[in-house]
Formats: C-alpha cells, sequence, structure tokens
C-alpha cells in the first residue's frame, strides 16, 4: 500500500485533512466574483488547500476554470509574463475552444514554445520585448481570459514576489488591469505576513482593501488525530493513542512536519505503533536533517544563532525582548535583539504569529527547532 502521509503535492481529498470551512469560503468567492487573500505561515497547506479547491470545483462540475500560477522563482515582471502564460496553457485544454482561441492569441507574440522533457509542462519565450510590450502582453493575457465564456479562477500563489521586481509601480499597474476585469476572479497567496499584509491592507497601496481576507490556522488537533488514526487503520496498523499525542506534540501539529513523521513512522513497516516507535522515527527525521541545520549556522551570525536557541528551548516566546527572556539566556541588549527577530523573519527562518493581536514568535522549521533543542 502507497504511504497515505504526503509531504510533497497535493494528491487527493482523501489523503487531504479537513479545511471544509475554509473550502467553502473560497468556492463561494470563486464562483461569486470575490477576491480572496489567503496568508499563513509557511508550510501549514496554503498551496495544498489551493488545489483541494481546483479538484472541488472539477468533482463538483462548477463553472469556473482553475488556473494555477506559483510565482515564487519569478524576479522580473517579464517573468511574471512568462509564467502565467504558461499556467494558462497548462489549465486549458488545447483542443478545447478557448485552448485553440488561446494558441493563437499566444502565437501572435511570436514567442518560443517548448516542452519539459520530464513533465511535458509548455515552456514559453517571448523574444525581444521592450517594457512597453511587457506591459501589453500582461494586459493582453487578462482580457483575453476575461473575454472568454467561462469564468476563470486564477490563483496566484507567493504573491508578495511581485514586491521583489525591480520594475517600479508593478501593483498599481496590475490593479489597474484587475478592476476592469469581469469574469476572472483571484486568488492571492502568500506566507510572507508583513508583505501580505501591506500590499493588501496598506492604506496607500493600490491593492487597499480590494480582496477578503483568509488565514489558515493549524488544523484542529482532535480532527488531525482521527484522520491519522484513521489512515493507519486502514493499512492494517494499530497506533496507540498516546503515540498520536506525541506525533502531533512533537511536531506542534504544524502540518508538513506532522505528515513528514507519519510518513516515517508509516514506513517503519511497524503493525503495532507506540510511543517508542514514534520517537525512533523523530530521531531518524532529525539525522537525516542535520546536514541541513548544520549549514544554517554558517549563514547567521553568532547572536541570530543564540536567540534561535533560545526560542527552540523555550517553542515559543511572546516577548522576544523582557529582560527575563533576555537574561535567561544572555541575549544582550532588547534593541540589538530586535534587529536580530527582523532580520530573522526577512530570512524566512523566524516566524511571527500574531494571535488575539499579540506576537508569538517561534522557529518555522519544526525539525530545526527540536534539533536545536536537543543540540545545545
Ligand atoms: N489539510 C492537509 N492534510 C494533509 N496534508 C496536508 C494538508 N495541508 C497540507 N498538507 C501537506 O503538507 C505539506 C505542506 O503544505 P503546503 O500546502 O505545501 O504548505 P504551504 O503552501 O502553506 O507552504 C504538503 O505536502 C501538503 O500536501
Ligand atoms: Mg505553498
Amino acid at each position: 500500500m502507497d504511504n497515505p502521509f504526503i509531504f510533497r503535492a497535493y494528491k487527493s481529498k482523501d489523503l487531504f485533512c479537513d479545511r471544509q470551512k475554509e473550502l467553502e469560503t473560497l468556492v463561494k468567492n470563486s464562483i461569486s466574483h470575490s477576491d480572496t487573500t489567503l496568508i499563513a505561515q509557511r508550510r501549514i497547506g496554503k498551496t495544498g488547500l489551493i488545489h483541494r479547491l481546483f479538484d472541488e470545483i472539477k468533482t463538483q462540475k462548477l463553472p469556473v476554470i482553475p488556473v494555477y500560477a506559483d510565482i515564487f522563482a519569478t524576479r522580473t515582471l517579464e517573468d511574471f509574463v512568462k509564467v502565467l502564460s504558461e499556467s494558462i496553457m497548462s489549465a486549458i485544454p488545447e483542443k478545447s475552444n478557448i485552448g485553440k482561441k488561446f494558441s493563437k492569441f499566444i502565437k501572435n507574440l511570436r514567442p518560443i514554445i517548448s516542452y519539459d522533457p520530464l513533465t511535458f509542462a509548455p515552456q514559453i519565450q517571448f523574444t525581444l520585448q521592450n517594457e512597453e510590450e511587457k506591459v501589453q502582453t500582461l494586459k493582453g493575457l487578462l482580457t483575453f481570459l476575461d473575454g472568454q465564456d467561462e469564468k476563470i479562477l486564477l490563483a496566484i500563489d507567493e504573491f508578495q514576489q511581485i514586491r521583489e521586481y525591480p520594475e517600479k509601480n508593478v501593483e498599481a499597474l496590475l490593479r489597474t488591469i484587475i478592476q476592469k476585469l469581469n469574469n476572472v476572479t483571484f486568488l492571492f497567496c502568500g506566507s510572507k505576513r508583513h508583505m501580505m499584509l501591506d500590499i493588501f491592507s496598506g492604506e496607500r497601496n493600490p491593492f487597499y482593501r480590494s480582496t477578503e481576507f483568509l488565514t489558515l490556522q493549524k488544523l484542529d488537533h482532535d480532527v488531525y488525530a482521527d484522520f491519522i488514526e484513521r489512515h493507519f487503520l486502514s493499512a492494517g496498523i494499530k497506533i496507540d493513542a498516546d503515540a498520536i499525542e506525541r506525533i502531533l506534540d512533537w511536531t506542534r501539529t504544524h502540518t508538513y512536519f506532522t505528515q513528514r513523521l507519519c510518513h516515517t513512522v508509516f514506513n517503519m513497516g511497524s503493525p503495532k505503533i507506540d510511543v517508542s516507535l514514534v520517537n525512533q522515527a523523530a530521531a531518524q527525521i532529525l539525522q537525516s536533517d542535520a546536514v541541513i541545520f548544520g549549514q544554517y549556522k554558517q549563514l547567521l551570525t553568532a547572536g541570530q544563532w543564540d536567540f534561535l536557541i533560545a526560542v527552540a528551548k523555550e517553542g515559543e516566546v511572546s516577548q522576544v525582548t523582557s529582560r527575563q527572556f533576555l537574561h535567561k539566556y544572555h541575549l544582550g541588549n532588547p534593541s540589538s535583539v530586535s534587529r536580530i527577530v527582523d532580520s530573522l523573519i526577512d530570512k524566512n527562518i523566524l516566524d511571527e504569529n500574531i494571535t488575539d493581536g499579540k506576537p508569538i514568535y517561534s522557529l518555522n522549521d519544526v525539525f530545526f527547532s527540536r534539533w536545536l533543542e536537543e543540540s545545545y
């Protein structure tokens, strides 16, 4: 039997735990032309949820064509246009009506089209475009989508990446184009909270209050526990309640880490799972990831490293500049620690989660956190 605990791309509804409420909201927004901004920390399940939504749209045969564009690796507006056109091309069947029209539209732009030899995903290279032509191509793509009979849902993952582009006024440009569309609904997704909030709720910014916000919290403890038990049982494996508790506690119910630990436990091939087996699997993961964690040390200052050890030992910290915390771990003065906090958030190593209006800090990588906690 295949391992039911996935920590890579979304596979199926059955292997995806819960998110019913969020899914309902997204389905509703997709068909009612409401744009949504989905913000949550890394590896909690945003991309998975987008694909779960697409799956739902397809199985319910909803009158929406979903298009997924991941702009994580884009560096310029040109890359953005490229990824967008490739995403549209992958999403609509070549032989359908829209597909034929789209091919024609794209060919007018004289691109070089090739196919990835492994995935067969289309790769589009536009030739010799100046700034103005790039903007026109972008407008053309979105206006093309808008002109179709069917509604389109365009999910743009890691949207905050547009802030890294060297071109000026990218947000204003996008917002101006998007505002005019009647048939395309957007789902903007991102993990850099500060940036995403600034884009969509910064009063001076073009996207100010243009979308509905949706945040993803950790999965519900009990619902996740049932999910885990059920998937072990259906493979004929009996898992103790204590062992499930240990899994959720050690991974802090953070989706990717919980999935990966369950995956490793499952692979141990035992018909009966107790706490000690879970501990063995956890140790195995830390041992394998230690190579990566060791490298982090080279990339960080001694101050940053010591700070991370302190947060790891605490698990999570709400007042990172309190005298008590600084004193306990010999961390120096509040202003230098504030700078460390900012730079670690920026590097995506530290997570700042706002609960009841107050920030709580923890390491983004739960396994790294557990490793520091045990090693120092
Ligand atoms: N609700 C869920 N149930 C089971 N696995 C999930 C769930 N949400 C996410 N995952 C898995 O966890 C991993 C991390 O999720 P992902 O969607 O990539 O996170 P994000 O996009 O927030 O960084 C992926 O392998 C994904 O398949
Ligand atoms: Mg993602």
